[in-house]
């Protein structure tokens, strides 16, 4: 059976990605427009090797955090926006249907509630996409700019990792950045769902554990008491 292709045209997606541009323009936690280059970029290189439709994949990658509950204190009219912006730019049901699949349930926090939705290829590979950025220099990078915008410390060695948080206490309870790196960042390599996404991904952890061995090393250099 073949699969259908390029089922979103080059000036649909054009128009999608200048929707979600503006949205994430004035983004300063992390999820801007620079991240969205990057997930648009990181979808590209996982679907040479997959059977994908990759124009599914950019735009709900373009348009996955518009809806992100961090980012608008109403995610559902934010959800009928873009919606009622895809109607307008006469994409099918049926490719519609598959951006709201992708967007309302590949994010960390929606792995952490009982009922997972199974993704379609197109949304895993966003899914991929999306966490490669949140791991490796990046996602180092992320992590701090976004605890600072949320007033988290950075490390505070009396706090233990929150291990099997609940959605709400990973959304809502301040941890440390350090923390983050136990509570999430460092579970992602293995998360993921496609073989390219994996290669990026265990480069990308190997960074990532040695800059937390040297962060601890430097910290007890200069606090030797502190923990
Ligand atoms: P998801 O949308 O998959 O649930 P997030 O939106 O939580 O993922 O993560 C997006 C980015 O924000 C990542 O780079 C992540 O590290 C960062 N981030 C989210 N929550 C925190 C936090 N509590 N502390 C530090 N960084 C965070
Ligand atoms: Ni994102």
């Amino acid at each position: 059976e073949m699969k259908l292709m390029n089922q979103i045209s080059r000036d649909q997606l054009t128009s999608i990605r200048q929707f979600a541009f503006d949205d994430a323009s004035k983004d300063h936690s992390g999820h801007g427009v620079d991240h969205l280059k990057r997930v648009e970029q990181l979808i590209h290189t996982i679907s040479q090797k997959e059977e994908n439709d990759e124009s599914i994949s950019v735009a709900a990658g373009l348009l996955h955090d518009v809806i992100d509950d961090k980012l608008t204190n109403d995610p559902v009219a934010k959800l009928t926006q873009v919606n009622q912006f895809l109607v307008r730019l006469n994409i099918s049901n049926p490719v519609i249907d598959e951006i709201n699949l992708t967007i309302n349930n590949m994010s960390f926090s929606k792995t952490l509630t009982d009922q997972q939705v199974e993704l379609s290829l197109a949304g895993k590979v966003v899914q991929d996409a999306d966490r490669l950025d949140a791991i490796g220099a990046l996602g180092i990078g992320r992590a701090f700019y976004y605890s600072g915008k949320v007033g988290e410390a950075m490390y505070d060695p009396q706090k233990k990792p929150r291990m099997h948080m609940t959605k709400e206490q990973y959304r809502h309870e301040p941890g440390t950045t350090i923390n983050h790196f136990y509570e999430k960042l460092l579970l992602i390599v293995d998360q993921l769902n496609t073989i390219t996404a994996r290669k990026i991904g265990q480069h990308r952890q190997q960074v990532m554990l040695k800059f937390i061995a040297e962060f601890k090393d430097e910290w007890e250099e200069i606090i030797p008491d502190d923990g």
